[in-house]
C-alpha cells in the first residue's frame, strides 16, 4: 500500500516557502506533467497540489502515465480535485491538449536499471519518440518553457579527471552494453531537445538528476536506496550485490524538485543542467552503513553475486555532479545530507506499510 506521508507534505511546504515567488508564473497557467504516476512526477505533483491549496489562481496540471512502472495508487489521493485531471496516456503517441499548455515537465521515462533491462524497447521509445512528440507539442502551443528530464547516466563512467562532473563532458558510454537502451536513448533525447530549440525555437530545457532518492519511490523499484530501505523495514540483513567500492552522490528528492522547478522556470532554453547534490560523494557501502546505523536493525551487511551476470557491466564507477551552471543560474545549494534524507525516507517507509 503506498500512501502521501507528512513527510512529502512537509518537503512540499519547504520548497514553497524556499521558492517563494519563483513560482508566480504557474499562477492561472496549464502544465502538462508526464510520468505523474513516477518517483519524480508524483512527488512534483505533490508539491503543486499544496501549493495550489494557496493560490487563488491554481495550475491547472494535466497529469499523463501510462502505467508502465509507475502505480496509480501512489496519486490516488489525489483523485477528484478540480485542478488536477488525470490522463492515461503514453507518450509515444501523439499528445492532443484539451486546452492551451503553458509549460511542460517530461518526467515519463523508465529510470530503474530493473525496469528498463526489462522493458528496453519502451525505454527507448519513451525518450525518443515521448520526448520527440512533447517538443512537437510545443510548435503548436503558447508552451513558454518544458523541462526534459535526461540523466547523469548520459555521461556514463567517466574518468578520474572528469569527476565532479561539468555539462560539458562527452561521455565515457557503451552503446551496446546492458545500460546502453537508457542512457543512449538519453543522449538522443537531449540531442532532440537542442534541435527543436535551435530549428524550431521551442523553449526547452534538459535537467541531468544525479541519483536521486526519498519519499514516494516505489519500495520495489531495485534502485540502491529502497533496496536497503526494504531490508531494514523486513529486518533482514542489508545485502549488496557489489563490493561496495563505486560511488554516488545521492541527492534527497526535495532539492531535486528544487532543482527541477529552478530549471523549468528560469533555465535558458536549448540549455542542460546538471541537478544533484554536491556535497558528499559516497561508496554504496558507505550508504548501507549509515543506514544500518539509522535502522537500528542490528542486522549484518552481506555482499552478494547478483544472479543476472551482467548487473554490474558498465556500471559507474563514480558519480558526482559540477553545479556551477545551476548556481549561475539561481540561488540553489543542496540542502539535506545522506543522513537527514536516509532518515526521512525511512520515517516515510515505515508509514507506507
Ligand atoms: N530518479 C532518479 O534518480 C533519476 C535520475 C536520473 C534521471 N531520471 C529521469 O527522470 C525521469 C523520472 O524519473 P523517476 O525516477 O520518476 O522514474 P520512474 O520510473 O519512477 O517513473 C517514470 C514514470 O513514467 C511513466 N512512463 C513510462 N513510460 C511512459 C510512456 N511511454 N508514457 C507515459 N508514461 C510513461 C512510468 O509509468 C512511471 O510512472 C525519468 O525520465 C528518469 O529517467 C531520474
Amino acid at each position: 500500500m503506498v500512501r502521501i506521508t507528512d513527510v512529502i507534505h512537509e518537503d512540499a511546504e519547504w520548497i514553497i516557502q524556499r521558492m517563494g515567488e519563483a513560482l508566480e508564473p504557474l499562477s492561472g497557467s496549464t502544465l502538462v506533467l508526464t510520468g505523474a504516476c513516477g518517483f519524480l512526477g508524483s512527488y512534483v505533483l505533490d508539491v503543486l497540489a499544496d501549493w495550489n491549496r494557496t493560490r487563488e489562481e491554481p495550475c491547472r496540471i494535466f497529469a499523463l502515465d501510462n502505467f508502465l512502472v509507475g502505480l496509480p495508487e501512489r496519486v490516488a489521493h489525489l483523485k477528484g480535485r478540480d485542478d488536477i485531471q488525470f490522463v492515461t496516456h503514453d507518450v509515444i503517441e501523439a499528445y492532443e491538449p484539451r486546452e492551451p499548455v503553458h509549460y511542460i515537465l517530461h518526467a515519463a521515462g523508465v529510470a530503474s536499471p530493473m525496469f528498463y533491462r526489462q522493458h528496453p524497447l519502451e525505454t527507448i521509445d519513451v525518450n525518443v519518440q515521448g520526448t520527440r512528440n512533447l517538443l512537437e507539442a510545443c510548435r503548436t502551443q503558447p508552451v513558454r518553457a518544458m523541462l526534459h528530464l535526461s540523466t547523469s547516466e548520459i555521461y556514463g563512467d567517466p574518468s578520474a579527471d572528469a569527476i565532479p562532473t561539468r555539462e560539458s563532458y562527452r561521455g565515457l558510454v557503451s552503446c551496446t552494453g546492458p545500460r546502453a537502451c537508457y542512457d543512449e536513448s538519453k543522449r538522443l533525447s537531449e540531442t532532440l531537445c537542442v534541435i527543436y530549440h535551435q530549428k524550431h525555437g521551442v523553449p526547452v530545457k534538459v535537467g541531468r538528476p544525479f541519483n536521486v532518492y526519498g519519499p514516494g519511490q516505489r519500495i520495489d523499484d531495485r534502485r540502491i536506496v529502497p533496496d536497503l530501505m526494504s531490508a531494514a523495514i523486513r529486518n533482514e540483513p542489508i545485502v549488496l550485490l557489489s563490493d561496495g567500492r563505486a560511488t554516488r552522490s545521492f541527492c534527497y528528492i526535495r532539492d531535486a524538485v528544487w532543482a527541477m522547478l529552478l530549471i523549468l522556470l528560469k533555465g535558458q532554453a536549448g540549455e542542460a543542467y546538471n541537478l544533484g547534490n554536491d556535497r558528499e560523494e559516497v561508496t554504496m557501502l558507505q550508504v548501507a552503513q549509515l543506514l544500518q546505523e539509522i535502522a537500528g536493525t542490528g542486522k549484518p551487511i552481506e555482499h552478494r553475486v547478483s544472479a543476472d551476470p551482467q548487473y554490474l557491466s558498465d556500471n559507474p564507477q563514480r558519480r558526482c555532479p559540477d553545479l556551477n551552471k545551476l548556481r549561475a543560474l539561481a540561488d540553489f545549494a543542496p540542502q539535506v545530507l545522506l543522513r537527514e534524507g536516509l532518515a526521512r525516507t525511512l520515517q516515510s517507509y515505515r508509514h507506507e506499510v
